[in-house]
């Protein structure tokens, strides 16, 4: 079984990654962090020189290799379910976790994190009016993939990955 968190950026999907796995046992991986090693430049890099289109094709190809991998959690980039073969791999290969937060709480966090800042390209002109209007946009497409969601806000990482464990026990993916 593979465990796929999606989510708009500042929901924590790379430390929750982490955190889960280590309570499962299993491995993790950053699906973006993956993708900038093999393609030696980081997003931004990717976006300014060869474009957005690109960028989302090196991240389908990428995510036919990573819906192959077992016991892994894996972080996605907050982009991977805007074209609709990604969402239906998704849909296939895993329970899909959907990581949420409302736009306030996800601006400030990512004001937060200067590394985020530099390394990820802006999607819609930057601050908090970006953030309400992918999330207005994506809202849809989060929910289209996800077995279930789980609110960030108020919770630290570990708790988010408890109540994922739990909802994973209560539940269990057939
Ligand atoms: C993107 C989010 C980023 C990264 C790229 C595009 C998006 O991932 O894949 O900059 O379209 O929302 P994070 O969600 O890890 O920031």
């Amino acid at each position: 079984m593979t465990l796929f968190l999606i989510g708009y950026r500042g929901t924590g999907k790379t430390t929750v990654a982490r955190l889960l796995a280590q309570r499962l046992g299993w491995g993790w991986t950053d699906a973006d962090a993956l993708l900038e090693t093999r393609h030696r430049r980081d997003i931004r890099q990717i976006f300014d020189q060869q474009g957005e289109a690109a960028f989302r094709d090196m991240e389908s190809r990428l995510l036919d290799e990573l819906c192959t991998y077992q016991r892994q959690v894996i972080a996605t980039g907050g982009g991977v379910v805007l074209r609709p073969e990604n969402r239906e791999k998704l849909k296939a290969a895993g329970p899909v976790i959907w990581l949420t937060a409302d736009a306030a709480t996800l601006w400030q966090r990512i004001q937060g994190d200067a590394g985020t800042a530099q390394r990820r390209p802006n999607l819609a002109g930057g601050g908090l009016a970006e953030v309400q209007e992918m999330l207005r946009r994506r809202e849809p497409l989060y929910r289209e993939c996800a077995a279930f969601r789980i609110s960030t806000v108020g919770r630290s990482p570990q708790e988010v990955a408890d109540a994922i464990l739990t909802e994973i026990k209560s539940s269990p993916p057939q």
